[in-house]
């Protein structure tokens, strides 16, 4: 027998079944909640609403668990690569060696963008940000395959694996293209033999006289960083790609969204923030030391920029794995007595000992390394959350799916308080004051 909670509201008890995930994790299901009592539920900023079920990642934050699809996250990082992982996260499986061999190479035969695309690039003032250019040359992508992007999900589900690896494997040509654009580069077309990360970096990187080598350290580094930010649960851009879904809406129409979700500060803009917030600090001649107590204010504006989580709240399995990775890349590339470097390792033992940041739980979540694995390997700044969104697509096309697939799937639509003014009387222009 289902087991059942009791809720007493002005004096009359409601009952509401308990959901019981995978892991354990229980939850009140309220779904009748309104119907029933009238009542609705207040939680702004989501921290305690399931929005959904998924068989996609498990995290549990108090434990530092990541698992995409039931593996743990370290045992992905050592045995995996980010294709592979991607692979998994999609299809809800590890690949055999025939499923590994077709996937690379549908994502090889669609790394180029169609030639008239390529024009659309034009159209954005030099300076525009990768993630406008990338959100918007997402959408448009679907406009290139109507039969995929039909917005009736029976139809947009049968074509799914195809789409899946076209978003895939173009996503990162756009991203290149879009750094290209940015510089008044010229388009550098993608190569047949070459693995996913490293082709991202010749295409970002190689000129039309000099190939770009990538040295196969910086090419980990990238596979790891695109690994490791796969997919995380029901975070901003996640949710958004799957509000947007439940409209009905196609797999490049969602996943352009999340791109839009991903960008604030908040959220995939906080690998670039770090490194603004270490040249800041550099450049007022601070060790950290100032920036630190300024960041216990507590205000918005003066966080520690990759630190916290909400919901690791002990440590970020990502940030342990991925620093661990970060000190070897930059063994091989002989980085050492960076003063920006040198500045985040400071910040990190500081706040690592201060009774502020403990109290609050406060951790260097994955893009306080992140951001300086970036640029240790020469990715420019403004092009830090595109990466991230590249790491984020298989998460965003996997849950995607799962609200396409859903057949007691609805639209996804809270309710609100109002808290506005109460019914008035329509003022003519002549008497307003
Ligand atoms: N620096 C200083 N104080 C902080 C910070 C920080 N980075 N983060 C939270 N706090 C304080 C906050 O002021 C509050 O203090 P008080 O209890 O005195 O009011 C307390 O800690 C709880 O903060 P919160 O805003 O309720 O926490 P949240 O769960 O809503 O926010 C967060 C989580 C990640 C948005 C926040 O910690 C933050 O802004 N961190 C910096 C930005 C960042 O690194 N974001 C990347 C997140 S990881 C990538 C991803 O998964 O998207």
């Amino acid at each position: 027998m289902t087991p059942q909670a009791t809720l007493r509201l002005e004096n009359k008890d409601y009952s509401f079944p308990v959901i019981v995930g995978a892991e354990g994790e229980k939850a009140l299901d309220i779904r009748n909640l309104r119907n029933d009592s009238g009542f609705i539920t207040y939680d702004e900023g989501y921290g305690n609403t399931g929005s959904c079920q998924s068989a996609v990642t498990y995290i549990d934050g108090e434990a530092g668990v990541l698992r995409y699809r039931g593996f743990p996250i370290e045992q992905l990082a050592e045995h995996s690569s980010f294709i592979e992982t991607a692979y998994l996260i999609v299809n809800g499986e590890l690949p055999t060696p025939a499923q590994r061999k077709r996937f690379s190479q549908l994502l090889t035969e669609n790394a180029p963008i169609h030639s008239s695309m390529e024009h659309l690039f034009e159209g954005f003032p030099v300076d525009a940000h990768p993630m406008a250019i990338l959100s918007a040359m997402l959408n448009s992508l679907g406009c290139y395959y109507p039969h995929l992007a039909t917005n009736d999900h029976a139809r947009d589900l049968e074509t799914y694996p195809e789409t899946a690896a076209i978003i895939i494997s173009k996503v990162r040509t756009i991203a290149a293209y879009s750094y290209r654009a940015s510089r008044g580069l010229p388009y550098i077309y993608p190569r047949r033999d070459l693995p996913y990360c490293e082709n991202f970096l010749h295409l970002m990187f190689s000129t039309p006289y000099e190939p770009y080598i990538a040295l196969p350290e910086v090419a980990q580094a990238l596979n790891l960083f695109l690994l490791l930010h796969a997919d995380h649960e029901q975070n901003c851009s996640t949710s958004t790609v799957r509000m947007v879904a439940s409209s009905g809406a196609n797999l490049f129409a969602s996943t352009a969204a999340g791109v839009c979700a991903l960008w604030g500060p908040l959220h995939g803009g906080a690998n670039m923030a770090v490194i603004e917030m270490l040249k800041s600090i550099h450049a007022e001649g601070d060790d950290g030391t100032k920036f630190i107590e300024a960041a216990k204010v507590g205000k918005a504006d003066t966080r520690l920029m990759g630190f916290g989580h909400r919901v690791y709240k002990h440590y970020d399995p990502r940030a342990k794995i991925i620093k661990d990775s970060f000190y070897s890349a930059l063994a091989s590339l002989r980085i050492k007595d960076d003063p920006l470097l040198n500045i985040a390792m400071r910040l990190e033992e500081a706040a690592l000992r201060d009774d502020y940041f403990l109290s609050r739980k406060l951790y260097p979540n994955v893009d306080f390394y992140s951001g300086l694995i970036m640029r240790a390997i020469g990715i420019p700044e403004n092009m830090f959350t595109v990466m991230f969104a590249i790491g984020r697509m298989p998460g965003w096309i996997a849950n995607w799916k799962e609200v396409a697939a859903n057949p007691k799937g609805r639209i996804y639509r809270p309710r609100q308080i109002y808290t506005g003014k109460t019914v008035r009387d329509y003022v003519p222009p002549h008497q307003r004051k």
